[in-house]
């Protein structure tokens, strides 16, 4: 408010003199002179840390269009022989998303894996979300898919109403030579093992809405013996567990740690699994530091047992919005199903999603060393970056978010201070600006990613290293739409894109535009020593 009183003050003379038709200008000027000032510190000496682009991962469920009607189209001009989808396939690569998570999210709690193979596959009813799934889309299916769009499949198993014996065969079916279930998959023409690397047992277990939910005395022995008979099947898979919450999580690390790489947290901060009203963009970046308190309140659980630096995070579902799925606790009714079509309303996904995904990668990577894997939950339409729809795709603004940080950063984190003036809504306020560093192993070769929150002011962001300012130009990339609110859809696929731009720095500074992220590059030549 004290700012706002010399505004106020030439407004009443305004006023007076009658000139009523100037205030907007007077307001908008106050609102624009307001400086934004950032400052991203850098300490060369510091270590910097390789970390795991798993972190760029994806999700993909048996929900809606996400397999079939959206990879998954057999019949459709843009599909190939198999039914699936090209144009998906080619911008999955230009993602360069390492690894995806399948069959779900809770469709896998009552999903059985065999009537997903071989030649005589009958429908079945998805008892998680009321529907049929045709089963035409299987393991086989799922691995081929992810071999043609060059990422890692990682199989979640069902814990829910399956068994571990049942999650063990299907480890069995993806990766041994002997057994009945590996000959099943040799009799269905993949007589080489698929080598599946990562499991998790079960997803969200722990809660009310999932299929076979268990309570905390059931989970750790669940995981323990489900671990063990995976396991002996082959020793080499890497495994994750449904987790979430304090007390859930100490049980299944007492019981089951030794078993465990990883465990699986979720996270989505606009929840409208039963009212689909997004959140507008002021609202999210506002939420957009909660998932690192996530993370920093799992890390603290790891510390507190044991497990910190034996067990990594795997947040194996996120994103923004939450999936809007209504009847789940109340039961499906015909119009709850069609509300689904609303996730894919694409003028839900404007630069709030863009800038909070940044944000939640942002946080990911200084927590790099416990967090190793990130799946955006999903990767395909519902609320996902890539729409798919009879005719082509859209990329979503999150889309190129991902593309920007799996294609542009250097593969390394570095230790950075940022300090940031805020951007302030009512009585909450965030930094206006979020940034990380990473830079090559010879520390020459700098990438930055930074993110100014604020919807209308645009930041001056010095670079230093080891207290000098930055000088002279670099290079940028630049994803910040036309408005807070700009999104991409149908008729216009490319209002949000990145820009390749050119920048000088003044006096250390660059100026970050409002609500957008960028990617700067920065070229160091260290001096021989
Ligand atoms: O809302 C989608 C669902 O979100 C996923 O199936 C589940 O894992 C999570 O609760």
């Amino acid at each position: 408010m004290k700012n706002q009183i010399i505004p106020y003050l030439v407004a009443c003379y305004l006023a007076a003199e009658g000139l009523f038709y100037c205030l907007p200008a007077v307001w908008a000027a106050e609102e624009k002179a307001a400086p934004l000032t950032a400052v991203l510190a850098v300490d060369t000496a510091s270590p910097a840390h390789p970390y795991s682009r798993m972190l760029f991962g994806g999700f993909l469920e048996h929900f809606h269009r996400q397999i079939y009607g959206g990879l998954y189209e057999p019949g459709s001009p843009l599909s190939d022989a198999k039914g699936f989808r090209q144009d998906v396939i080619e911008a999955i690569k230009e993602l360069r998303t390492p690894i995806v998570r399948w069959p779900g999210g809770c469709f896998v709690s009552a999903y059985h894996w065999r009537d997903g193979v071989g030649k005589d596959r009958q429908p079945s009813f998805d008892k998680a979300w009321g529907v049929e799934d045709p089963n035409t889309f299987g393991t086989d299916e799922f691995v081929e898919w992810c071999r043609l769009a060059g990422v890692e499949p990682y199989i979640c198993g069902n814990a829910g109403t399956g068994t571990p014996e049942e999650m063990s065969d299907w480890v069995e079916y993806c990766n041994q030579t002997q057994g009945r279930w590996a000959r099943l998959r040799q009799a269905g023409g993949h007589p080489e093992p698929f080598n599946v690397h990562y499991w998790s047992v079960g997803n969200e277990n722990w809660g009310a809405h999932e299929i076979g939910a268990k309570s905390i005395p059931e989970w750790g022995p669940l995981v323990r013996e489900t671990a063990k008979m995976m396991r002996r099947v082959d020793p080499s898979i890497v495994l994750t567990a449904a987790a979430l919450g304090d007390d859930w999580n100490r049980s299944l690390l007492q019981h089951a740690g030794g078993s465990l790489r990883m465990i699986s947290i979720h996270g989505y901060w606009d929840e409208l699994w039963v009212e689909d009203k997004p959140s507008d963009y002021a609202t999210c970046m506002l939420r957009s530091r909660q998932p690192e308190e996530s993370i920093l309140q799992v890390e603290r659980l790891l510390e507190s047992t044991g497990f910190k630096g034996k067990i990594q995070i795997a947040f194996d579902e996120w994103n923004l919005r939450g999936w809007h799925h209504p009847g789940v606790m109340t039961g499906f009714t015909p119009e709850a199903i069609k509300a689904r079509d609303r996730n894919d309303i694409n003028g839900t996904y404007t630069m709030a999603d863009a800038l909070f995904s940044a944000c939640f990668l942002n946080a990911c990577l200084r927590h790099a060393d416990t967090v190793k894997m990130a799946n955006i939950a999903p990767l395909v339409n519902t609320r996902g970056p890539l729409f798919v729809h009879p005719k082509g795709i859209v990329k979503r603004t999150t889309y190129h978010v991902l593309r920007l940080f799996a294609n542009l950063l250097a593969p390394q984190v570095s230790p950075a201070a940022v300090t940031s003036g805020p951007f302030k809504q009512g009585d909450a306020a965030v930094p206006a600006v979020d940034a990380v560093a990473t830079c090559d192993a010879a520390k020459q070769d700098w990438r930055f990613a930074l993110v100014n929150r604020h919807p209308a002011v645009a930041a001056s962001c010095v670079i230093q290293f080891d207290g000098a300012a930055a000088s002279g130009t670099c290079w940028a990339t630049v994803l910040s739409g036309d408005a807070p609110e700009a999104f991409n859809d149908i008729e216009h696929p490319e209002r949000v894109r990145p820009r390749r731009v050119e920048l000088a720095f003044q006096n250390g500074a660059v100026t970050l535009p409002p609500h957008s992220l960028t990617i700067l590059e920065v070229s160091r030549t260290v001096p021989p020593k």
